[in-house]
């Protein structure tokens, strides 16, 4: 039979990876898929920029849709980023009868629902496997190897970049940006750093994930995110004494009156498997009714892991390349006609326990009048430590666990005690998972 033929649009971190891995394993994928499969044409925008890549016999172009138009194309792999250029090339693709396979989260979590349907109409697959905790095969597990389940709930380390940043500011007492420029050189960031410190990236991911494990339309609008860029060298130490990591978590939860989406930093017990996920890694926690709890851990980012789930993707496209379209797993693991049209909840209205750091007065009933004001507001206290103060200030800090409170009061509570004289500054406020 013909090699499938393959056009690339991108020839970066992801995009090399994936011509590195389909030639090196060319052998044995297409045992695997039934056919060779040949990458004869990319897209890049600068002509000379020196390729981790071979690129003989690649034809390269600096005009994306020369490849999505290509007649002898029949799997566009977009591997570009961004949205409003992939999403025009997407289309384009998929107007022609083209299979698109991508690792773009952006592009899944801001267009899926109008690529989804179009790849429908056309007959044809959208298939994303890498956008969501690069090598780690989550798409295929939740859309398939857990459709027996009722899935209740998720939480993933998602971010490898965000992860990576975390750990070695813990574990090496290493700068932020400097960590953050390491994470730039080897691959793993965005092209907008920003993306993944400030969640904006984990929350693309979680809406994807949401979506299969839930069956609703994307709408990561709906997402709440709030990045690590405030978490300081005192706040993983106080939670260490407490028992607990800290980790930058998107967590989905179906809730009775609608879906939890949320990515923020959060306390996680030491002792779950999860808190130790390190460095680029990734995890992801699925809870289904049947299964249980069931843990997803591989590589985050990076050129290899990330080509692994994209090439995987490949494999899917061509073996499905002659089935019935009725007849394909689903885009978002649900029918297109039954998916749920749940609300995602405000953020006020979602149940957490919280670590809170008080920077206050060392004078009598100062904790008095905190205490009161978590009391009035119903909020219960599940731990206290007071520091001692550490330049010579009259200011030390106070450090509360909470029992589990709607966001809500807690908003209340913290503009409450914000308002005491005794009290300076902001409240620091991280919420707390024990995903048991
Ligand atoms: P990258 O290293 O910056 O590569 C992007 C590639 O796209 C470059 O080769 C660039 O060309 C090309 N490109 C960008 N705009 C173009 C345009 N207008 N026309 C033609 N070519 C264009 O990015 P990456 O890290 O590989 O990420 C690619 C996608 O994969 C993103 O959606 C990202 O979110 C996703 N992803 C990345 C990782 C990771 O670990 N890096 C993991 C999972 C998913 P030049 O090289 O000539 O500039
Ligand atoms: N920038 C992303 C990360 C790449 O660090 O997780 C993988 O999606």
């Amino acid at each position: 039979m013909k090699p499938v033929k393959v056009g690339v649009l991108g020839l970066g971190t992801v995009g090399c990876g994936s011509v590195n891995v389909l030639t090196r394993n060319a052998e044995e994928i297409a045992r695997r898929a039934g056919r060779q499969i040949e990458v004869t044409m990319a897209a890049v925008r600068d002509l000379d920029r020196p390729r981790i890549c071979g690129t003989e016999g690649i034809r390269l172009t600096t005009d994306p849709f020369e490849v999505a138009n290509d007649p002898e194309v029949e799997i566009v792999l977009e591997l570009m980023g961004g949205t409003e250029l992939a999403r025009e090339v997407a289309v384009a693709a998929l107007e022609q009868g083209k299979h698109v396979v991508t690792a773009n989260k952006a592009l899944i979590a801001t267009h899926g629902n109008e690529l989804f349907e179009l790849a429908q109409q056309k007959g044809v697959m959208v298939a994303f496997e890498a956008a969501v905790a690069g090598g780690i095969p989550i798409i295929k597990a939740v859309r398939e190897g857990l459709a027996a389940n009722q899935i209740q709930w998720l939480a993933g380390i998602i971010n490898g970049t965000g992860n990576f940043i975390l750990t070695e500011m813990r574990d090496k007492g290493r700068a932020f940006n400097d960590v953050l420029k390491e994470a730039q050189e080897l691959g793993y960031a965005e092209a907008d750093p920003t993306f993944d410190v400030e969640g904006i990236d984990a929350a693309h991911k979680l809406t994807i994930l949401a979506s299969i494990a839930f069956g609703v339309p994307l709408q990561f609008d709906r997402a709440m995110t709030e990045g690590i860029t405030k978490i300081t060298a005192e706040d993983v130490a106080y939670a260490e004494e407490l028992g607990y990591r800290i980790k930058h978590l998107g967590v989905a939860r179906k809730a009775e009156s609608g879906i939890e989406l949320r990515v923020h930093p959060t306390l996680i017990p030491e002792r779950q498997l999860i808190a130790n996920v390190d460095g680029v890694m990734n995890a992801v926690l699925v809870m289904g009714d049947a299964v249980g709890p069931t843990l997803y851990y591989g590589a985050g980012a990076g050129d290899e892991p990330t080509a692994s789930a994209v090439v995987a993707d490949v494999v899917d496209v061509v073996r499905a390349m002659t089935a019935d379209p009725e007849n394909r797993v689903p885009h978002l693991a649900f029918q297109p006609d039954a998916l749920q049209d749940l609300p995602i909840l405000p953020i006020e209205q979602i149940e957490t326990a919280y670590y809170l750091r008080i920077s206050v007065e060392d004078k009598p009933g100062v904790l008095a009048d905190i205490t009161r004001i978590l009391g009035e507001n119903e909020i219960s206290i599940e731990a206290f430590m007071q520091k001692d103060n550490v330049d010579g200030s009259s200011q030390v800090p106070v450090v509360l666990l909470t029992h589990k409170t709607l966001e809500g009061r807690m908003n209340q509570a913290i503009s409450a005690i914000e308002a005491l004289n005794c009290v300076d500054g902001s409240v620091m406020r991280i919420r707390m998972e024990t995903l048991d």
